[in-house]
């Protein structure tokens, strides 16, 4: 799945001057930090070349990713038409991206995202590109959900990786009030991340959600 010529076009043009030796070495760094699960009080991607480093290196996979997860939903829900979207751990925007492409009538986004240095990219990239109007929130998922508003589409893709275990049934029955449809969770493809899957799935079971995929 190819990335949407305008983020593209956006991604070439932030990476354009950028020297490949520094980019190469952040994104070991972040490869690193990701493979090993690192919670060390430091976000991955808090600084510019770190985000720079996965636009070029993991960006493209994870909106292949998360794209198929909405076509996904799609196939199965064809009554599902979201107008708002609510993203947790936005980075650069992948989730909203994905959405606009496969609801172009979705209306309003909100992302919230931990990272000022990503949130900067994010909101750069979706500028004048994203019909939808698309407010960015700055806090941690964790503690500052309380003052947001319920959304038809509600989503988590690979974040739950950065959180503490034992900060995920919290932060997953917040994401579940707040859900007026739909949650979308995706995480990496590993054994770490399917268990967290599973650990969610039962929890949101228990609370009453019907898994649609
Ligand atoms: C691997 S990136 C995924 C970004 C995006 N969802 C995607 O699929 O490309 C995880 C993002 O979650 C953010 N994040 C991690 N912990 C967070 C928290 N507690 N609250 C808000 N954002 C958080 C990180 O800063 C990072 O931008």
């Amino acid at each position: 799945m190819e990335l949407p010529t305008a983020l593209r076009q956006g991604v070439d043009s932030l990476l354009e001057k950028v020297p490949l030796p520094a980019l190469k070495q952040a994104a070991r760094t972040l490869s690193e930090r990701y493979r090993a699960e690192l919670r060390d009080g430091r976000l991955h991607m808090g600084e510019d070349m770190a985000v720079k480093a996965y636009l070029a290196t993991r960006l493209p996979a994870t909106y292949a990713a998360v794209r198929a997860c909405l076509d996904a939903l799609a196939d199965a829900r064809p009554d599902f038409q979201p107008k708002s979207l609510l993203d947790i751990g936005a980075g650069p925007g992948t989730m909203l991206w994905a959405t606009a492409d496969t609801w172009p009538e979705l209306e309003r986004a909100v992302l919230v995202e931990a990272s000022a240095a990503v949130r900067k990219v994010g909101q750069s990239l979706a500028a004048g590109a994203i019909a939808a109007r698309a407010s960015w929130v700055a806090g941690d998922a964790t503690i500052d959900l309380d003052g947001l508003d319920p959304a038809d589409l509600i989503s988590v893709a690979y974040v739950l990786d950065e959180i503490a275990p034992a900060s995920l049934p919290k932060l997953v029955d917040r994401l579940w009030r707040l859900t007026a449809d739909t949650l979308l969770i995706v995480e990496p493809g590993t054994p770490a991340g399917w268990q967290r899957i599973l650990a969610a799935r039962r929890q949101l079971i228990e609370a009453g959600a019907h898994v649609s995929a």
